[in-house]
């Protein structure tokens, strides 16, 4: 049955984690998911008096049921969010959407581009990769503005000593590559062992939209192109419409999509890959 009245969780705790960005961990109180959550997918968060928006896990509940978000402050939500305090609850309404295509990525080699907050949304496909043993076959390529904006700090030094982490930002730092990460994919990938042959991707859109292009390019099959798109949504459950892309709603068919899927959108709707990019950049 369509579960509309959210259940509470409480924060547990939470750190400073990128510009204007804050690591959540939060806790069930009085229900357990019945169901393992995938892999991507999202929930829907009640903040009293601020309304309720889509979130992303980061990292998918633990034997106590944990799970974390990583958040950004960016209007009257987040704001009301971040003036709240350990121990403080909330509404919470999921798991929700599609995620990313778990069976799909068991196969292949995987290429992770993410830019800026768009880190958090690939973060359980990283860690499931790595625990499923197959590290040697995931590259990650994360672009951000500057350091101060980068996300998920403890996650990437983790990741660092087990899979490929290529770094970008848009300005120059003290070391590293600066650029965007369409014009460091190349190097990337002559740097890859194994070549991949599959992409996951969320981030801005246009960064999105121009990397799935140059995958295509180098050969990807299109089936194997997958993009987090997203929308405004407001019930999270396909009954308000506000998150409709091409003949679906986002919050349920999404938010990842095959490249295909999006393709079939523009003939069908005749509205190119860039009307999808109309709304939001992501961070
Ligand atoms: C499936 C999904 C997963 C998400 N996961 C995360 C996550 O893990 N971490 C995170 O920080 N954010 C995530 N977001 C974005 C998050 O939902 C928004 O930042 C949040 O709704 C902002 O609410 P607000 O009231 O603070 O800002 P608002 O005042 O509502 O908006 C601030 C600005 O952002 C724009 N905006 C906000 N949300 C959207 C949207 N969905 N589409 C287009 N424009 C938008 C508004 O037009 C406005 O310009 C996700 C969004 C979706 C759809
Ligand atoms: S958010 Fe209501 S239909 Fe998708």
């Amino acid at each position: 049955m369509l579960q509309l009245t959210p259940k509470t969780i409480r924060i547990v705790d939470f750190y400073e984690d990128g510009t204007d960005s804050r690591h959540f961990t939060f806790e069930p109180k009085g229900f357990a998911h019945k169901e393992p959550i995938a892999i991507g997918q999202f929930f829907m968060l009640t903040v009293p008096g601020a309304g309720l928006a889509p979130f992303t896990y980061t990292s998918l509940p633990d034997n106590q049921g944990r799970f974390t978000a990583l958040i950004r402050k960016v209007g009257k939500l987040t704001d009301k969010l971040f003036t709240l305090k350990k121990g403080d609850l909330l509404g919470y309404n999921g798991p929700h959407g599609n995620g990313w295509p778990v069976a799909q990525i068991h196969q292949k080699e995987v290429l992770i581009v993410a830019g800026g907050c768009g880190l958090a949304p690939v973060s359980t496909a990283i860690d499931y990769l790595i625990e499923a043993g197959r590290a040697a076959s995931v590259t990650l390529l994360y672009a951000a503005r500057d350091k101060e904006s980068q996300v998920l700090k403890q996650e990437r030094a983790r990741w660092n000593s087990k899979i490929k982490v290529f770094e970008t930002l848009d300005t120059q730092g003290d070391r590293g590559h600066s650029g965007l990460p369409t014009q460091y994919l190349s190097t990337v990938l002559s740097q890859c062992h194994r070549q991949p042959n599959m992409l996951l991707t969320c981030g801005p859109e246009a960064m999105m939209k121009d990397i799935a292009k140059m995958c295509l390019g180098l050969g990807f099959e299109s089936s194997d192109i997958w993009l987090s798109i997203e929308r405004r949504m407001r019930c999270g459950v396909g009954l308000c419409g506000h998150c409709y892309i091409g003949s679906s709603y986002a919050c349920k068919q999404g938010p990842s999509y095959c490249y295909d899927e999006l393709i079939a959108f523009e003939n069908n709707h005749n509205t190119g890959l860039s009307g999808y990019m109309e709304h939001f950049q992501y961070c």
